[in-house]
Protein backbone atom coordinates (compact mmCIF):
# COMPACT_ATOMS: atom_id res chain seq x y z
CA UNK A 1 0.00 0.00 0.00
CA UNK A 2 1.45 3.31 -1.20
CA UNK A 3 2.17 5.84 1.61
CA UNK A 4 1.61 9.80 2.02
CA UNK A 5 4.76 11.49 2.88
CA UNK A 6 4.00 14.85 3.63
CA UNK A 7 3.09 17.64 2.07
CA UNK A 8 4.93 19.05 -1.12
CA UNK A 9 3.62 22.02 -1.82
CA UNK A 10 0.68 24.58 -1.98
CA UNK A 11 0.34 26.41 -5.62
CA UNK A 12 -1.67 29.57 -5.35
CA UNK A 13 -2.64 30.52 -8.79
CA UNK A 14 -1.87 34.19 -9.30
CA UNK A 15 -2.34 37.17 -12.14
CA UNK A 16 -0.03 39.63 -10.07
CA UNK A 17 3.43 38.16 -8.82
CA UNK A 18 4.60 41.67 -7.52
CA UNK A 19 1.27 41.97 -5.56
CA UNK A 20 1.13 38.61 -4.57
CA UNK A 21 4.79 38.64 -3.04
CA UNK A 22 4.02 42.16 -0.53
CA UNK A 23 1.72 39.48 0.91
CA UNK A 24 3.69 36.19 0.88
CA UNK A 25 7.02 37.89 1.12
CA UNK A 26 6.84 41.13 2.34
CA UNK A 27 3.93 40.98 4.94
CA UNK A 28 4.42 37.05 6.07
CA UNK A 29 8.30 37.33 5.81
CA UNK A 30 8.73 34.16 3.73
CA UNK A 31 11.90 34.03 1.81
CA UNK A 32 11.71 33.08 -1.74
CA UNK A 33 13.93 30.62 -2.91
CA UNK A 34 13.83 31.15 -6.79
CA UNK A 35 11.39 32.64 -8.96
CA UNK A 36 11.92 31.33 -12.05
CA UNK A 37 10.15 31.39 -15.49
CA UNK A 38 9.08 27.83 -16.73
CA UNK A 39 8.05 27.88 -20.44
CA UNK A 40 6.81 24.43 -20.72
CA UNK A 41 4.47 25.18 -18.12
CA UNK A 42 3.89 28.32 -19.17
CA UNK A 43 4.27 29.92 -16.24
CA UNK A 44 6.15 32.08 -13.58
CA UNK A 45 6.67 30.13 -10.44
CA UNK A 46 7.83 31.86 -7.27
CA UNK A 47 8.98 29.34 -4.69
CA UNK A 48 8.45 30.06 -1.08
CA UNK A 49 9.75 27.12 1.56
CA UNK A 50 8.02 26.81 4.48
CA UNK A 51 9.46 24.19 6.73
CA UNK A 52 10.48 20.99 4.33
CA UNK A 53 7.22 21.98 2.31
CA UNK A 54 6.60 25.04 -0.06
CA UNK A 55 3.96 27.86 -1.09
CA UNK A 56 4.33 27.91 -5.06
CA UNK A 57 2.84 31.15 -6.28
CA UNK A 58 2.17 30.73 -9.99
CA UNK A 59 1.49 33.17 -12.68
CA UNK A 60 0.19 32.28 -16.10
CA UNK A 61 2.34 33.78 -18.62
CA UNK A 62 -0.10 33.31 -21.78
CA UNK A 63 -3.90 33.22 -22.06
CA UNK A 64 -3.77 29.82 -23.78
CA UNK A 65 -3.00 27.55 -20.61
CA UNK A 66 -4.92 25.27 -18.67
CA UNK A 67 -4.11 27.62 -15.67
CA UNK A 68 -4.31 30.75 -17.72
CA UNK A 69 -8.15 29.12 -18.47
CA UNK A 70 -8.27 28.43 -14.69
CA UNK A 71 -7.19 32.23 -13.65
CA UNK A 72 -9.81 33.89 -16.47
CA UNK A 73 -12.49 31.45 -15.13
CA UNK A 74 -11.84 31.44 -11.30
CA UNK A 75 -9.90 34.51 -10.43
CA UNK A 76 -6.94 34.39 -8.40
CA UNK A 77 -6.83 31.98 -5.45
CA UNK A 78 -6.08 28.17 -4.22
CA UNK A 79 -4.98 26.07 -7.23
CA UNK A 80 -4.00 22.80 -6.01
CA UNK A 81 -2.50 20.86 -3.30
CA UNK A 82 0.53 18.13 -3.71
CA UNK A 83 1.36 15.40 -1.65
CA UNK A 84 4.66 13.60 -2.13
CA UNK A 85 4.13 9.73 -1.96
CA UNK A 86 6.50 6.88 -1.77
CA UNK A 87 5.15 5.01 -4.70
CA UNK A 88 2.69 6.87 -7.20
CA UNK A 89 1.95 3.99 -9.36
CA UNK A 90 1.25 1.89 -6.72
CA UNK A 91 -0.95 5.20 -5.38
CA UNK A 92 -2.83 4.80 -8.80
CA UNK A 93 -3.90 1.60 -9.09
CA UNK A 94 -5.21 2.16 -5.40
CA UNK A 95 -7.06 4.62 -6.77
CA UNK A 96 -8.33 3.82 -9.88
CA UNK A 97 -9.80 0.49 -7.44
CA UNK A 98 -11.86 3.05 -5.30
CA UNK A 99 -13.24 4.91 -8.52
CA UNK A 100 -11.23 7.98 -7.89
CA UNK A 101 -11.27 10.45 -10.79
CA UNK A 102 -7.85 10.67 -12.11
CA UNK A 103 -6.82 13.65 -14.27
CA UNK A 104 -3.34 11.54 -15.62
CA UNK A 105 -4.21 7.84 -16.27
CA UNK A 106 -0.52 7.22 -15.64
CA UNK A 107 1.94 9.81 -13.82
CA UNK A 108 3.89 12.33 -15.80
CA UNK A 109 7.77 12.80 -16.11
CA UNK A 110 8.99 15.99 -15.07
CA UNK A 111 12.34 17.26 -16.69
CA UNK A 112 13.90 16.48 -13.14
CA UNK A 113 12.62 12.80 -13.30
CA UNK A 114 10.15 13.72 -10.87
CA UNK A 115 6.69 11.38 -11.06
CA UNK A 116 3.69 13.26 -10.88
CA UNK A 117 -0.14 13.31 -11.25
CA UNK A 118 -3.20 14.83 -10.54
CA UNK A 119 -6.36 13.65 -9.20
CA UNK A 120 -9.85 15.50 -10.31
CA UNK A 121 -11.76 17.75 -7.86
CA UNK A 122 -14.68 15.96 -8.60
CA UNK A 123 -13.08 12.89 -6.16
CA UNK A 124 -11.63 14.91 -3.57
CA UNK A 125 -14.11 17.57 -2.51
CA UNK A 126 -13.37 20.27 -4.77
CA UNK A 127 -9.41 20.33 -4.36
CA UNK A 128 -7.48 19.88 -6.83
CA UNK A 129 -4.49 16.99 -5.99
CA UNK A 130 -1.34 16.94 -7.12
CA UNK A 131 0.94 14.08 -6.55
CA UNK A 132 4.78 13.88 -6.46
CA UNK A 133 7.20 10.99 -6.42
CA UNK A 134 11.02 11.51 -6.92
CO1 LIG B 1 2.27 21.61 -8.16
Amino acid sequence: MAKIKKINHVAVVVDDMEKSLAFWQDALGLEMAELRDVPAESAQIAFLPVSGSEVELVRPTTTDSGLAKYLAKKGAGMHHICLEVDNIDEMMVQLKEKNIRLINDAPKTAADGKKYAFIHPESTGGVLVELYQF
